[in-house]
């Protein structure tokens, strides 16, 4: 273990400790991160006795600035690249309505026992004596080796002392692609009710790490299959099932929309596109309708799944900002590129695609793109294709046209003042006509043509320029 710790502070550390006679130790996601072998900046330092004072004693010898919180008993610095946070060995209990501990002075085994995962509670001595020594009284070591998330303690204690950790527990599998032990998975089960006293910013950012994670399918199906996620986010609960009617069923959303989440990380890492994989169908259980000789549609699930999405930001405090906007129009916009793929694609449909999605436009056809979860290689196949013939055609159009970043050639401004009008409707009415003979290819975007269309457009709603 000694080679993990070739930082020079883990020296400067330990002579502080040998010095005053305190026992310290490295210990939690750093040193099972030395394990993974996931580079680490956030090192964790418990000591036998006194966090902060420890703290303050390596923030003089560091030559760094202390940041103290009393409450919690702990203490911050910051040296060069790294971030230490110091705190005194625990044993401790917590109250049943809060998730704030009531601390006590304990050993270095109790500070384990009472910490989340076996893995999270590996410790590195920093004393003389043994310096570099893997203090594993769990066997964390195995677990990490077996791909286990446990508990040091009775799964009931260890969830009951702290319910975010149920959360944690998903999210560290999701992360690693561990497996949750038996025992604690059944007190997630059971104590699942209790995350309610978790802030919903907390579950946002565990739910976040998990969406971030390789395969977040891991993560969401511990959620759905504990009852967390009809806790958390119902909505999405709502797409499992199949129902059956006259012999015929549908896909289970729940697994087709976990399916599409999977295909989009594998391409992308953004938190966004990730997100509109998850809400692409989030409307299909309100829409859901057996028709008689039609079989099972969804109509309108994505003008219903783009209006949801407000709400489901509001509700899981992710941000009303353009990131929920840019969500919101992939929601609305999922199916486009999918219908233009299935016909002969006109020039017009792949002009109106761009000025809808602007800017998006490649966010979209990767989210089409994953979207395609058939098993069928043949559909696969044709799908991959004409996807490949859209985005071509894209090209193509974007290149004459210029309709991605859209402006209209001739604003609003200047029809007032060529036809001295005031603003009002019939300034829209101009300009939309514009903009749909551009959108059908009837005129190319450029001034010239527009004001030449425009002035013929005019003559028919016998308006007159008042310009020479
Ligand atoms: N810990 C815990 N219970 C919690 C949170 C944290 O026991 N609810 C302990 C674990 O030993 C954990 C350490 O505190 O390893 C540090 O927690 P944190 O920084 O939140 O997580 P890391 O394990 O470092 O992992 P990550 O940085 O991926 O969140």
């Amino acid at each position: 273990m000694e080679k993990h710790l070739q930082h020079p502070v883990f020296k400067i550390l330990a002579d502080i400790a040998t010095f005053h006679n305190i026992e310290a130790y490295v210990i939690g996601g750093y040193v099972r991160d030395i394990f993974l072998e996931r580079p680490s900046k956030d090192i964790d330092i418990v000591v036998l006795g006194n966090g902060i004072e420890f703290a303050e004693l390596a923030g003089q010898a560091l030559k760094s600035k202390v940041a103290v919180f009393k409450n919690f008993g702990t203490a911050m610095l910051k040296y060069k690249e790294l971030e230490l946070e110091f705190v005194g060995a625990r044993k401790e209990s917590y109250r049943s309505d809060s998730r704030k501990p009531i601390v006590e002075n304990g050993t270095i085994q109790d500070d384990q026992l009472r910490r989340d995962f076996t893995i999270n509670a590996l410790a590195i001595s920093l004393n003389k004596e043994n310096y570099g020594a893997l203090v594993d009284p769990f066997n964390g070591q195995i677990d990490l080796q077996n791909k286990l998330i446990r508990t040091p303690l009775n799964p009931e204690v260890t969830f009951s002392d702290d319910p975010l950790r149920i959360l944690r527990a998903i999210r560290f599998a999701s992360q690693l692609n561990f497996s949750i032990d038996e025992a604690a998975l059944q007190a997630i089960s059971k104590q699942k009710e209790r995350i309610s006293i978790v802030s919903k910013e907390r579950v946002t950012d565990e739910l976040n790490k998990i969406i971030r994670s390789p395969l977040p399918s891991i993560g969401f199906k511990y959620l759905f299959n504990t009852g967390l996620l009809h806790l958390i986010f119902p909505q999405m609960a709502a797409l499992y099932g199949v129902e059956i009617i006259n012999g015929k069923g549908h896909k289970d959303n729940f697994y087709h929309t976990l399916q599409v989440l999977d295909n989009i990380c594998k391409v992308t890492d953004d938190l966004w596109l990730r997100w509109a994989a998850i809400l692409h169908d989030i409307a299909k259980p309100p829409t859901k309708r057996f028709e008689d000789g039609h079989g099972w549609t969804f109509h309108g699930h994505e003008d219903k799944g783009a209006r949801m999405v407000p709400q489901i930001f509001a509700q899981l405090k992710l941000p009303l900002n353009d990131k929920m906007k840019y969500v919101q129009k992939l929601v609305q916009l999922h199916l486009r590129p999918i219908v233009l793929a299935q016909e002969v694609v006109s020039d017009s449909a792949v002009r109106r695609l761009l000025f809808d999605a602007g800017e998006d436009i490649e966010s979209l056809m990767m989210l089409c793109n994953a979207d395609v979860t058939t098993k069928n290689e043949y559909k696969i196949k044709k799908y991959r294709n004409n996807f490949e013939l859209v985005k071509q055609k894209l090209k193509d159009v974007e290149e004459r046209d210029k309709i991605r970043n859209w402006q209209p050639p001739i604003s609003g401004n200047d029809i007032m003042t060529i036809f001295g009008l005031s603003a009002g409707k019939e300034v829209g009415l101009i300009k939309n006509a514009i903009r749909e003979a551009i959108l059908e290819g009837e005129i190319t975007n450029n001034y010239d043509e527009a004001l030449a269309f425009m002035m013929k457009k005019a003559d028919e709603l016998g308006l007159n320029p008042s310009m020479p």
